[in-house]
């Protein structure tokens, strides 16, 4: 074992501070880290602050973290996949037991055995996983990623949770070409959304309620944008769409996008927010059309689109800051305050 240096919540009111947390020593087949960029996603907040009581409920200390890129520095003698100065990404998932019907599908997200990058329970060193708001992380070969070497690494670290969170449904209800397909709520997650639906050739129309966001719209490849809040723009587009991805945080009316889907339409629900959102089920009926969920992506899908990130050029649009800015980043987040993601450099966490 040894120390890491870490940022941590002590508890759901408590703002997240330097901490020294202990890390396995690389066993056989894992692989040690230096980090190098941490994304901070809406998911970190809801954990930190203890929002989702109700269905992972948060142990403290919490590092949260899991959109992380650095460098190999070491790895166990049965690792093949990686060697020291690798560039490599880790994301939400850093275990699952490989044999489950989930699992032979590549589909660890599901698995029953899985766990999570923080905030589950640690096979190796007992109490809970720690995340990525740290210099260094020890991860099981398996779950590790490869980072094409021509992506800014900052923009990078973000794609292990907000680009595959995206990516996964859309690939998985077909979107391409000749579709018309929406994306809710420009955060992190939504304007990865917008970039993918773009590059597979969707015709791509955003929904956002900051009229500071719709000229971004539009360069992260919107073909339209709609205010959500004015009731004739989403009037203009009832009826209309083949899918739907809703990335937002928050409680809202989701009826007013079911309404929006085309005969089997579909709309995947992405965001989780704190409290359950009310469905009139009468907007489903008409028109056959389904609501959906999606968690991540498994390994094999994280790679693809990491691969396919690499090919055209794909990264999120960051704003770097020093882990001191942590709180301040958050209480902007729950503003949705943030063009459109917030990126640690974890340089300044050695002055800690
Ligand atoms: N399913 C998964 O696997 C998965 C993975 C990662 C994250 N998540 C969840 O997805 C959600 C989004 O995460 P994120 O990191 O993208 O968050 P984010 O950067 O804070 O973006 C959320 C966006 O939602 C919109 N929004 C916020 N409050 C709203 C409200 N009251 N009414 C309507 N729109 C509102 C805003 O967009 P506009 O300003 O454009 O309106 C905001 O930028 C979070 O709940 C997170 O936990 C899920
Ligand atoms: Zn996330
Ligand atoms: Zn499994």
């Amino acid at each position: 074992m040894y120390n890491a240096k870490a940022y941590s919540a002590a508890s759901p009111t408590a703002r997240l501070a330097a901490a020294t947390i202990v890390r396995r020593d690389p066993t056989e087949t894992d692989v040690q880290i230096e980090i190098l960029f941490c994304g901070i996603c809406h998911s970190d907040l809801h954990q930190a602050r203890n929002e989702w009581s109700g269905v992972m409920p948060t142990v403290y200390p919490c590092v949260p973290g899991h959109e992380i890129v650095g460098r190999v520095t070491k790895v166990g003698t049965a690792v093949s996949k990686f060697k020291s100065g690798d560039l490599v990404g880790v994301g939400c998932l850093v275990d699952s037991d490989h044999t489950c019907p989930a699992c032979k599908k590549g589909l660890e997200q599901f698995c029953p055995n899985m766990t999570l990058t923080y905030n589950f329970p640690d096979k190796h060193l007992g109490g809970v996983t720690y995340g990525g708001y740290s210099d260094s992380i020890v991860v099981d070969q398996s779950f590790v990623l490869r980072v094409p070497a021509n992506l800014n690494l900052a923009g990078a670290a973000p794609l292990l949770c907000a680009g595959i969170t995206t990516y996964s449904p859309m690939r998985h209800w077909g979107v391409t070409k000749g579709k018309k397909v929406g994306v809710v709520g420009l955060g992190g997650l939504g304007h990865m959304g917008v970039k993918f639906a773009h590059a597979l050739g969707a015709h791509t129309v955003v929904f956002t309620t900051s009229t500071s966001k719709i000229e971004d719209a539009l360069h992260l490849g919107a073909d339209e944008v709609v205010l959500s809040t004015d009731a004739l723009q989403m009037q203009k587009h009832a009826a209309s769409f083949d899918f739907i991805l809703d990335a937002v945080a928050a409680d809202h009316d989701i009826n007013a996008y079911i309404n929006l889907l085309a005969v089997d339409g579909n709309l995947t629900q992405v965001g989780a927010p704190e409290k359950p959102l009310a469905v009139s089920i009468f907007g489903l009926l008409m028109g056959r059309r389904s609501l959906s969920g999606s968690l991540i992506g498994g390994i094999a899908e994280t790679q693809e689109m990491l691969d396919f990130c690499g090919q055209h050029n794909i990264t999120s649009d960051v704003e770097v800051i020093p882990i001191q800015k942590l709180n301040e980043a958050y209480e902007r987040m729950v503003k949705s305050d943030v063009k459109y993601r917030f990126s640690i450099d974890m340089a300044s966490l050695k002055s800690e």
